[in-house]
């Protein structure tokens, strides 16, 4: 079934890297760490009144009209040639990873608003999350083709329908969301930075493009702040300060137990995995004092041992599943455990309480 679920050009590269590389089915698959496909409920969401914060939310919105990064997304001279068949094996794999892996998360932010879009009758709700569809599917066909070019791409029609959604509630969509707009934003520029200062290690185009790419992520996250702010529970209620806990620590755990599975990759753009981790952890919490009443306290000094301690136990579970039988059901439990409690662990470190502004908004400033 090779050729319904790839775009494959020819040639021998070609023909190897996808036979080791189903990127669709590598984009496909659903784990604890792999980008997901939400559902939501839609009437809910169509049913917020941005009126509270009318007049940030139309100058943000004028903003992603006025479209700046419309002719961004294209190759241009600044395109290097990419030497795919002469890159390190190891590196080529990890590389082709995170490339897929983001190609997933910009196409499931994609499928996620313009569903959006197209269910709801609120004026304000359908504008904004036509631009924010129109920008992640530009983003996610820009990925793909670099990984067209490897002669692998992931079959985007395909991955929505096959692809498994996960139902979260409006709120959790917000701040799941808003973290990993904001996220994204930390990541591509803290790279982009990075390979500014070395560009020696800009071992592909691709990393050129970053700086007006995130700033389409810096927006989006905007977006979603003034819509926490539309209802101030979302972010004051004793509960819902539990859940944006729960979200902080799952989302930069997740972070980095998927970034320090790619070693080569990191080690090529010169980069510290540990020192990156934290980076955009510190930029991310930064910027979330705009909306959020606390942030994670990525000093204490359980904080990093922790992350380590579920980054093994997650391995270990890998190698469980990989054994299978009875011993790797027993092993993949106990490993399991392990990364549950390291888990809890992470949340039981007391929080840095803030009170966000009266003025939700910010500019990319990094
Ligand atoms: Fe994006
Ligand atoms: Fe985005």
């Amino acid at each position: 079934m090779k050729d319904a679920t790839f775009d494959t050009t020819h040639g021998e590269l070609h023909a190897e890297l996808s036979d080791r590389f189903d990127t669709t089915a590598m984009a496909t698959e659903t784990t604890l760490l792999n980008p997901r496909f939400y559902t939501t409920d839609f009437d809910e969401m169509d049913r917020i009144d941005v009126s509270p914060v009318r007049e940030q939310w139309d100058a943000l919105l004028a903003q992603m009209k006025s479209d700046p990064n419309k002719g961004h997304f294209k190759k241009t001279a600044d395109w290097d040639h990419v030497d795919w068949e002469g890159m390190d094996p190891k590196l080529r794999a990890e590389f082709i990873d995170f490339l897929v892996s983001s190609c997933t998360a910009e196409f499931s932010g994609c499928v996620l608003y313009k569903e959006m879009k197209r269910r709801g009758t609120n004026a304000d709700i359908c504008e904004l999350f036509n631009y924010m569809a129109r920008d992640e599917a530009r983003h996610a066909g820009f990925i793909n083709d670099a990984l067209r070019e490897a002669g692998v791409a992931v079959n985007l029609g395909f991955l929505t329908k096959a692809k498994k959604y996960t139902y979260f509630r409006p709120k959790f969509i917000y701040y799941a969301t808003y973290l990993s707009e904001k996220i994204g934003y930390a990541r591509y520029i803290t790279i982009f930075r990075h390979l500014e200062a070395h560009p020696e290690h800009r071992f592909h185009p691709i990393f050129k493009w970053f700086k007006e790419w995130c700033n389409d992520e810096f927006s989006h996250g905007e977006a979603f702040a003034l819509l926490m702010r539309t209802d101030p529970k979302l972010t004051e209620s004793f509960t819902n300060k539990l859940w944006i806990k729960f979200f902080l620590v799952a989302v930069y755990s997740t972070m980095w137990v998927r970034d320090h599975a790619r070693k080569d990759f990191h080690e090529a753009l010169g980069v510290d995995i540990d020192w990156y981790d934290q980076e955009v952890f510190r930029k991310t919490s930064t910027i979330a004092r705009q909306v959020f009443p606390m942030e994670i306290d990525i000093d204490h000094p359980a904080w990093i041992p922790t992350l380590r301690k579920m980054n093994a136990a997650m391995l270990d579970m890998e190698r469980a599943k990989r054994r299978g039988g009875l011993g790797g059901r027993i092993a993949h439990a106990m490993a399991s455990a392990r990364a549950g409690l390291a888990f809890a662990r992470l949340y039981l470190i007391p929080v840095i309480p803030r009170t966000p502004p009266a003025n939700v908004r910010l500019e990319p400033s990094y």
